[in-house]
């Protein structure tokens, strides 16, 4: 049995960021048969339908909440992975967001064709913030795409991080024929025939091939030697403590479509990818992952859309010592004691129920509405409290009033625990007082109005009041009549004035007016 700090080095617990379509699935599939956990691309349940909504929303014929994808666990060369799922598409939320919160690294896939795209944008902002290591795929080779200097050069300049590539496409689509891998002093072959090696030596100097052999394009092999060159001339240093810092991306091609590239990824990312990091609590202190006392966070919050099954599952990122089934352990928001007996862990094939877990571990806590997100539970007597996650700003807003106005009471009631739950957020109109729903993605409402409907017996109306750029306002500023039509004043959760900008030329326009009012962004 490995020791718990053995266990504890050997967790590695990333996220993938991505925009729809460029390939998370596929990649995350070819890690899982990597890991043996599968046995064919593809069995990654409903494939889609697990990642989306319609899996999560019908069901009411499951007994259980769909969250199986939601976690994934698996063994890759003697370490063990936990991929957090950070749903894209129309499930886009900000539980996205705070999925990221949970990660000691992430893995961002990019469409080779397409480039860096605007989920990934967003995403990689909140990764940057945290400075926390981030691997680049360029994926889907096998396509023509864009020049990879191009894609490098794009990276950099829209994201603002370094880039170190690791290896270099041969070609690609018809004529991609392997990858030119520097860090590895080979080749390897896109395709290799029968037989064949997959890898071919380099020579020395790391210029040519060792013994002469036929790569399939020559054009594209002369053309990939002469990038190569340039990279090692005018390309980045490599500097391992950058990597870790979240400065400097090392960036490897493929196609995880044809598991091509993907093992050789998931290898420097399993080199250089940190084991599990320390936490800061309210009173700036560092939680360490090797201290003897059970600490862990609740990140997300699910709730079964299934009125006749209420519960709900709270995950928990362990961040130290060793949890145990049975564990006594107190809520430091309220004080209150929990027995965690009832624990879900996530296996990629099952869930199952767990009996311990180490930090860098996700658990997942039945939930009968103890838990906020963000919320701290640590086990024994010393108080430990985390800080606070952050709140994203949100970029849709609708207004939100109960059907019937006989329901306020329930409508006041369920409004209020949705939002501390993290479902939505809330603001109130600076004159009206009236409630204005926001979020970063539209599923969001949904989920508030089924919910609404389902838990609080209240029928809700939303009028949508379309995207809206949020921007606060200190108090010693703020003059109420600097609000228009067009940057709507209202109060946030804590009573803080922000305004709702109806575009960039409102917000422009705001700024040339009131040259000395300093409006802050939320991540
Ligand atoms: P996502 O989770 O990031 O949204 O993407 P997903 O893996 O579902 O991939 C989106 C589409 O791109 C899928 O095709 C998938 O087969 C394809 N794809 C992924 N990786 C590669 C690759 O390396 N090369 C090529 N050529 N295609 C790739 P689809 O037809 O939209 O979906 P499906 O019907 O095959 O499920």
């Amino acid at each position: 049995m490995a020791s718990f700090e053995e266990e504890l080095q050997n967790r590695r617990t990333f996220a993938i960021i991505s925009h729809p379509d460029a390939g998370k699935t596929t990649i995350t599939e070819q890690m899982l048969l990597l890991g043996g956990v599968v046995r064919e691309a593809g069995t990654v349940k409903g494939r889609k339908g697990n990642f989306a909504k319609s899996d999560w929303m019908e069901i009411e014929q499951k007994r259980g909440i769909s969250v199986t994808s939601s976690v994934l666990q698996f063994d890759f060369q003697g370490k063990r992975i936990n991929i957090l799922d950070t749903p894209g598409h129309e499930d886009f939320s900000e539980d996205t967001y705070r999925t990221l919160m949970a990660v000691d690294s992430v893995i961002m896939v990019v469409d080779s064709a397409k480039g860096i795209e605007p989920q990934t944008k967003k995403l990689f902002e909140i990764v940057k913030e945290r400075h926390i290591p981030i691997f680049t795929f360029f994926n889907k080779l096998d396509r023509d795409g864009r020049p990879p200097l191009d894609l490098v050069d794009e990276l950099e300049s829209t994201l603002g991080i370094n880039a170190y590539p690791m290896n270099w496409p041969i070609g690609s689509g018809q004529i991609l024929s392997g990858l030119f891998d520097m860090y590895h002093n080979r080749v390897e072959v896109y395709h290799p025939k029968e037989g064949a090696d997959r890898f071919l030596a380099l020579n020395a100097e790391g210029t040519d091939l060792a013994e002469p052999n036929e790569i399939e394009s020559a054009f594209a092999w002369n053309e990939t030697q002469e990038e190569v060159e340039m990279l090692k001339d005018a390309g980045n240093e490599f500097d391992e403590n950058q990597v870790l810092k979240g400065e400097l991306t090392p960036v490897l091609f493929g196609s995880a479509l044809t598991n091509f590239g993907v093992e050789t990824f998931l290898e420097t990312y399993m080199q250089y990818a940190p084991a599990p990091a320390s936490k800061k609590t309210v009173d700036d202190k560092e939680v360490e992952p090797d201290d003897d006392q059970f600490t862990g966070f609740v990140f997300k919050i699910q709730a079964n859309m299934n009125p006749n099954h209420r519960d709900r599952i709270a995950f928990v990122r362990c961040v130290s010592g060793e949890f145990e089934r049975g564990m006594d352990v107190t809520l430091a928001r309220t004080g209150k004691k929990l027995r965690l007996s009832n624990v879900t862990e996530f296996m990629a094939d099952s869930r199952e129920n767990v009996d311990t877990a180490v930090p860098g571990d996700i658990i997942g806590l039945y939930d009968t509405g103890n838990f906020q997100i963000g919320d701290t539970i640590y086990a024994g007597k010393k108080k430990v409290e985390f800080e606070e996650l952050p709140t994203f700003t949100p970029e849709l807003f609708m207004h939100v009033r109960a059907k019937n106005v006989l329901k306020q009471k329930s409508f006041h009631k369920g409004v209020t625990q949705l939002v501390q739950e993290g479902t939505i957020q809330i603001y109130t109109a600076w004159d009206s007082g009236d409630y204005i729903l926001g979020a970063v993605g539209s599923l969001q409402f949904e989920v508030f109005q089924f919910r609404m409907e389902n838990e609080y017996n209240t029928e809700v109306v939303l009028e949508p009041m379309g995207s809206k750029t949020a921007r606060w306002i200190s108090p010693d500023q703020l003059d109420p009549k600097m609000a228009s039509s067009r940057n709507l004043l209202v109060r946030d959760r804590n009573e803080n004035p922000v305004f709702l900008f109806e575009n960039q030329f409102a917000e422009r326009w705001f700024a040339d007016k009131y040259p000395e009012v300093e409006l802050e962004a939320k991540l």
